[in-house]
């Protein structure tokens, strides 16, 4: 892995300790690089009524194209567990849409995985 993505991965590991996960417990964190070199992060939100919680991935996504961004070269995703895990479906559609082309790191304390949201998301829906 670039040393570019492991800074990137390290943000999103800072990011992972704002989260707001009092019923999952999962702490996740998200940073995601635009075109122009800035970064954004985010952490996942939850809520009393469950579906309305919000992953670290869109809330990150969602930060940076708040901020009129909309072009992506890279994606990272820390979780604080034992347990790795790579993006929701839900949030590999969000990805796609902006960057089909994007690279998608994630990690947990001992594992990281470098992928693509292609192959995360073979025969994407776009229109
Ligand atoms: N979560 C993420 O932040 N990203 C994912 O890609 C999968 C799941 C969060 C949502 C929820 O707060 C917790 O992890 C358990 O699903």
């Amino acid at each position: 892995m670039t040393k570019d993505l492991n800074n990137l991965l390290e943000v999103a590991r800072e990011a992972a300790k704002q989260a707001y996960a009092p019923y999952s417990g999962y702490h996740v964190g998200s940073a995601v690089k635009c075109t122009d070199g800035s970064v954004y992060s985010a952490c996942n939100v939850e809520n009393a009524s469950y579906s309305l919680s919000i992953c670290a991935e869109r809330a990150a996504i969602f930060k940076a194209l708040s901020e009129g961004k909309r072009d992506f070269t890279a994606i990272a995703i820390y979780v604080d567990s034992d347990k790795i895990f790579p993006p929701c479906g839900a949030c590999r559609q969000v990805i796609y849409e902006f960057s089909p082309k994007i690279t998608v790191v994630y990690a947990n304390h001992d594992e990281t995985i470098e992928t693509t949201i292609a192959e995360l998301l073979p025969g994407a829906f776009g229109l």
